[in-house]
Parts: C-alpha cells; structure tokens; sequence
C-alpha cells in the first residue's frame, strides 16, 4: 500500500501542506478524545514544519495542552547533542513558548540504550490505555525518508525491522556507528495516520525506487497501516523521478 502521495510545487509549499493537514488531524482527535498524539521525526526535513505548528501563527488554533508528542527515533546522545531529535523539536516546535514542555515526552537518549529504550516504552504504556499484547494507536506519525530507504531509525537489513513485540528498541547503526532509539514496525503500522515528509533533490531516487519499483524491500516500503491512513507529502525535486502522481 503506497497511500496518498502528493508532489507539493516547493518545500514551502510542502510545509504549509504537512502543516495544514496536521492541524486538522490534531483537531479531529481533540474533538473524538478531548486528547491528541504525534510522533515526531527527526533530521532536517520536518524543521520548517516544527517551526510553523509551534509558532504564534497557530497558538490560538489549538488546545497545545491535550496534545502529547513523541518521537519517531532518537540518536543515542544527550539532548544538548547537535545530533539530537529532542534538541531540534527544542529549537523549532518549543522555540515558541506556545507549546507545554511537559507534553513532549522526550527518549532518554543519555541512557544506556537499552535502558532509554526501556523508559520510552514505559512512557507510552502509562500515555496509552492499552492492554498487555496489544499496540498503542498514535494518531499521527511523522516518518522521514534516507536515501537508503531508511525510515525512523529502520534502516536495511537491522534485525530490528522483525520485531513484533516490543514498542520501542535499541539498535546500532553500523552505517552512523551509533545507537539509536526506535519505534518499532508494529506501532508504526498502528497509527491512526502516517505521514511521510521528503524534501530534496537527493531523495529523488529513493523515492521513485519506493514508491515505484518493488523490486527491493527498503525499511519504508514495510511500513503497512493496518487500519490508518497513509500520506507521502513529497516537493518537487523529492518527486522528480516519479511517473504518477497527483501534483498539488
Ligand atoms: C533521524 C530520522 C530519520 C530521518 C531521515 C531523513 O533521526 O534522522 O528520524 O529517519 O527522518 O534520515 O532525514 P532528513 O530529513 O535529514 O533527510
């Protein structure tokens, strides 16, 4: 199932659509459950995005306190790290003072990874009502796309990808050569909506491979939604290599 993939003219334009559409996800729960959750990504993509949802553009549009983030990955680093999720969600979706501190329920990436992965998971059973075998349901996940087809912290060939029955695990990253903090397949597959973000020239192969040609099985093409949606929000250099696709 490849989802919804729309081709947005520039990666503004692709900010402003990601930006749009997750508000109106947001609310939607807030109306449903009075609460609402989202699963950060992490590198550089989502920056603009994170900047605009946590700017004063959109203060008012949203009840910021029943909305509980989390994150896709995490780098095994401190939170001060350059390198660290949290301290680029810090700099973008916090910089504003418009969004509770505490309802962004940072990995404890300064742990030893198991530990840290254990505490994430720990997290999110107190965060989600689910019982004992089953999957929490985030009602957004954002997901990023690497030029190996990596996503979240996913990448080929990690054992990890055959998990099943843990939230969150500890993995290393022979290729970063280091370790990393990951939602697990079954609680991607889980969430109410998946968005993937991709932006760049340099994604334009991956894309069109991922999307376009199954000859390969890349991280991202394992993701599955089992009752969600599913969105590639894609600029135009990102979807240069595509043949169909719904330019916006
Ligand atoms: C991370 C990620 C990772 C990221 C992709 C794309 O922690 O790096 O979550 O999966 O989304 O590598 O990264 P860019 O947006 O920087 O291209």
């Amino acid at each position: 199932m490849t989802g919804r993939i729309e081709a947005l003219p520039s990666t503004s334009a692709l900010a402003q659509r990601a930006t749009g559409l997750i508000m109106q996800l947001l609310n939607d729960a807030l109306a449903r459950k009075g609460r609402a959750t989202i699963a950060l990504s992490g590198g550089s993509t989502p920056r603009i995005i994170y900047e605009r949802l946590g700017s004063d553009e959109f203060a008012g549009m949203m009840n910021w306190g029943d909305v509980h983030f989390f994150f896709g990955d995490e780098r095994c680093v401190p939170p001060s790290s350059q390198e660290s999720n949290y301290r680029m969600v810090k700099e973008t979706l916090l910089a504003g003072g418009n969004i509770p501190e505490r309802n962004v329920h940072r990995i404890m990436a300064e742990l030893q990874p198991r530990e840290a992965a254990l505490q994430y998971e720990e997290d999110l059973r107190k965060t989600f009502d689910f019982a004992a075998g089953q999957l929490p349901s985030i009602d957004i996940v954002l997901l990023g796309l690497g030029e190996d087809g990596h996503t979240a912290s996913l990448f080929p060939s990690s054992p990890v990808l055959h998990e099943r029955a843990r939230l969150a695990v500890e993995v290393f990253v022979e290729k970063k050569s280091q370790y990393r903090i990951t939602l697990t397949l079954p609680v991607l597959d889980n969430a109410g909506t998946l968005i993937f973000l991709v932006a760049g020239r340099d994604k334009a192969e991956i894309v069109r491979e991922v999307l376009e040609d199954n000859t390969r099985r890349y991280p991202a093409q394992l993701v599955r939604p089992v009752s969600g949606q599913l969105y590639w929000l894609i600029d135009a250099e990102a979807a240069a290599g595509l043949h169909s696709m719904e330019k916006k």
